[in-house]
C-alpha cells in the first residue's frame, strides 16, 4: 500500500476517534447534567429516590429467607426521604405508595411473615394467564425470586432464545447474545461481581447473560446501540421465558469500565462485547410471592406531542 494511502487511512481513522471521543464527553455532560449523579436536588430525582428505597423494603419481604428484623436504616431513610416529597409534591402517589410501604413495615416489625406483605401467586394461574392474550401475558409477568431449585425443562430455553432472536435490532444487525451458565460453579461465577442477586439466585435453574457483539456497530451515532437491541432482545427473552412458564429477574450490570472488563475475563465472554444484564431463570414453586411494584400513573408516562402555533 502506498505510503500517502496508509497516512490518508490513518488520519480517517484519527477523525473518527475524535468523533467519538467528543460525543462521549457530550453523552457525560448530559448524564451529569439530567440524571441525579451531581444533583439530587430536582423533584424527580428525589421522587426516584424514595422508590429506590420502597423497592427495597419490598424487595426484602419477597425474597424466600428475609434476614431477620432487616431494614430498620432503610425505613428510617425512607420516612425521610417521603416528609421532603410530601412537602414539595403533596400527597401523591408516590407518597401514598411509600405510606403503604411504612405500614407493611410496621406489620413487618410487629411479626407479620414477610409472605403475608407480599403479593401472593399461583404458579397454576400465572402459567395459564401467561397463555392466554397479550395482555394476560404482560400483566402476569413479575419478577420472580422463589424458584425451587429443580433444573429448567428441556428445550424450553432454546425456545425462549428463538423467539428472543426474532427481536427487532438496527439495520437487522442481530448483534445480541446469550450466554446461559446451568452448572453450579458456573452460576456462581457468572453471579460474583453482580450486586442484586444475593439471597434468591442461587436457587435459580440458569443464570444468563445478555451481550450485544459491538463487532455490528460502526458509526458514532451508533455508539448506544447495543443497549437498545440488547435490551428489546432481553424483554422478549424475558416474556418467552414467562410464556413458557418459567419464572425470571433480571439481574443489573451497572457498573463501571473496569468491573465489567473482569466479568468478561471472568466469565470468558468475548472482551467486544457489551453486557446488557443478566437473568436468573428458575422453576416456580406452586405458590410464591413476589414484591409490590407500584408503577407511575398513565398520565405520567403518556404524552402528547404538538406542534407549537
Ligand atoms: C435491567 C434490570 C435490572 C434489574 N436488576 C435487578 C437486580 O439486580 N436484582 C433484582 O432483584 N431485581 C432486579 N430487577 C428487577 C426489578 O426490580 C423489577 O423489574 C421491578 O421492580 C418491577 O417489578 P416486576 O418486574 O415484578 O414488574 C431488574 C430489572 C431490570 C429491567
Amino acid at each position: 500500500m502506498r505510503p500517502q494511502t496508509l497516512l490518508w487511512q490513518h488520519a480517517r481513522r484519527l477523525r473518527r476517534f475524535a468523533a467519538l471521543l467528543w460525543a462521549h464527553v457530550q453523552d457525560a455532560w448530559h448524564f451529569a447534567q439530567g440524571s441525579g449523579l451531581l444533583n439530587d436536588a430536582p423533584q424527580a430525582v428525589r421522587a426516584a429516590h424514595a422508590l429506590k428505597t420502597m423497592h427495597r423494603l419490598e424487595k426484602g419481604w419477597a425474597l424466600p429467607n428475609p434476614r431477620a428484623g432487616f431494614g430498620v436504616d432503610t425505613v428510617q431513610l425512607l420516612g425521610r426521604q417521603l416528609s421532603f416529597h410530601q412537602e414539595r409534591s403533596g400527597s401523591d402517589w408516590i407518597w401514598l405508595e411509600g405510606q403503604a410501604t411504612l405500614w407493611r413495615y410496621r406489620q413487618y416489625a410487629q411479626g407479620a411473615a414477610p409472605s403475608e406483605l407480599s403479593e401472593r401467586m399461583s404458579a397454576q394461574e400465572v402459567q395459564h394467564a401467561a397463555r392466554q392474550d397479550f395482555a394476560s401475558l404482560v400483566k402476569s409477568r413479575r419478577s420472580v425470586r422463589q424458584f425451587t431449585g429443580a433444573p429448567l425443562p428441556e428445550g424450553c430455553l432454546q425456545r425462549a432464545a428463538e423467539l428472543a432472536a426474532l427481536s427487532p435490532s438496527v439495520c437487522n444487525r442481530s448483534g445480541a447474545r446469550l450466554w446461559v451458565a446451568t452448572e453450579p460453579e458456573m452460576r456462581a461465577q457468572v453471579l460474583r461481581l453482580q450486586d442484586g442477586h444475593q439471597g434468591f439466585a442461587d436457587r435459580a435453574a440458569a443464570v444468563a447473560v445478555v451481550t450485544v457483539d459491538l463487532a455490528v456497530f460502526h458509526t458514532v451515532g451508533e455508539r448506544h446501540q447495543a443497549w437498545v437491541d440488547g435490551g428489546l432482545f432481553a424483554m422478549t427473552l424475558v416474556h418467552a421465558l414467562h410464556h413458557e412458564g418459567l419464572g425470571c429477574c433480571c439481574l443489573n450490570w451497572s457498573v463501571t469500565p473496569q468491573m465489567d472488563r473482569a466479568f468478561k475475563r471472568l466469565v470468558g465472554l468475548p472482551a467486544q462485547d457489551a453486557v446488557v444484564m443478566l437473568l436468573a431463570v428458575g422453576v416456580l414453586p406452586e405458590h410464591y410471592t413476589v414484591a409490590h411494584s407500584p408503577r407511575r400513573p398513565l398520565s405520567e408516562v403518556l404524552h402528547t406531542l404538538e406542534c407549537s402555533p
